[in-house]
């Protein structure tokens, strides 16, 4: 395949009960179907309220099944296309002390060390960093970043292989950097914006989506936002959940 393109979508958090957020998701679809790309990933954060409300992870399931082309959400994955190794893990069971956090570790070292000098792109739910693998844990955003130590012990596995993508989600603002040589991508959300009062800015506030395409040893991001998608704030989506 001389080219792999990818089409990255975060935080959806859908439910029946904010219709806005499923327009901006149906806008997402109907973009997706018009540009067909090979694959979607979705890197977190598919229900409202998935805990207290079980019907909104079926309804995220069924929008998303809906989708034109095959998407991928599990915990964790593994493929190789167009010469790269892409990688999904689940950041949220890290620093968990959870079986299935050492299960993640161990079963990355595995995968990593089948990369075979290929580059890779890892996808995960949090941002690994702010701006540097050492920045310091502070209280107000300690959830908002790979915590440590988890994060120092993912840095220095993917320091062993020829890491060039970190494609996150979670912070709800799109941001594009690179440091060391690796680009790290922030995913907008596709469904709705924290406004500065509740959140400090660091990126782009603004509902989108990321293409990615791939070569043999090289790859173009492009942010896009879908026809049709609305800046939708938090506190409006708030008020109408105290309603309910
Ligand atoms: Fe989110």
């Amino acid at each position: 395949m001389p080219e792999f393109r990818l089409t990255q979508i975060s935080d959806p958090h859908l439910t029946r009960r904010q219709p806005e957020l499923t327009d901006n998701f149906h806008r997402v679809s109907e973009y997706i179907d018009a540009t067909r790309p090979d694959l979607v990933v979705d890197s977190g954060d598919l229900a409202f309220d998935g805990p207290t409300h079980r019907d909104d992870l079926e309804f995220a399931k069924t929008l998303h099944a809906a989708l034109p082309v095959a998407i991928f959400g599990e915990d964790r994955w593994y493929f190789e296309a167009a010469g790269w190794c892409f990688i999904g893990l689940n950041s949220l069971v890290m620093n968990t002390g959870l079986a299935s956090d050492a299960e993640q570790f161990d079963w990355l070292a595995s995968q990593l060390a089948s990369s075979n000098g290929q580059p890779v792109a890892l996808f995960l739910h949090k941002p690994l960093f702010l701006n540097s693998p050492g920045d310091p844990e502070l209280a107000a955003t300690s959830i908002r970043y790979v915590p440590m130590p988890a994060r120092s012990r993912l840095v220095e596995m993917l320091g062993a292989v020829d890491l060039r993508l970190v494609a996150s989600g979670h912070v709800h603002q799109r941001r594009d950097f690179t440091y060391s040589h690796v680009r790290h991508v922030w995913a907008p959300s596709t469904g709705f914006i924290i406004s500065d009062a509740r959140q400090e800015l660091i990126g782009v506030k603004e509902v989108g989506l990321v293409e990615y395409r791939f070569q043999p040893d090289s790859f173009e991001v492009r942010h896009v936002r879908a026809p049709g998608q609305i800046d939708v704030d938090l506190v409006s989506l708030l008020g109408r959940a105290s309603e309910n």
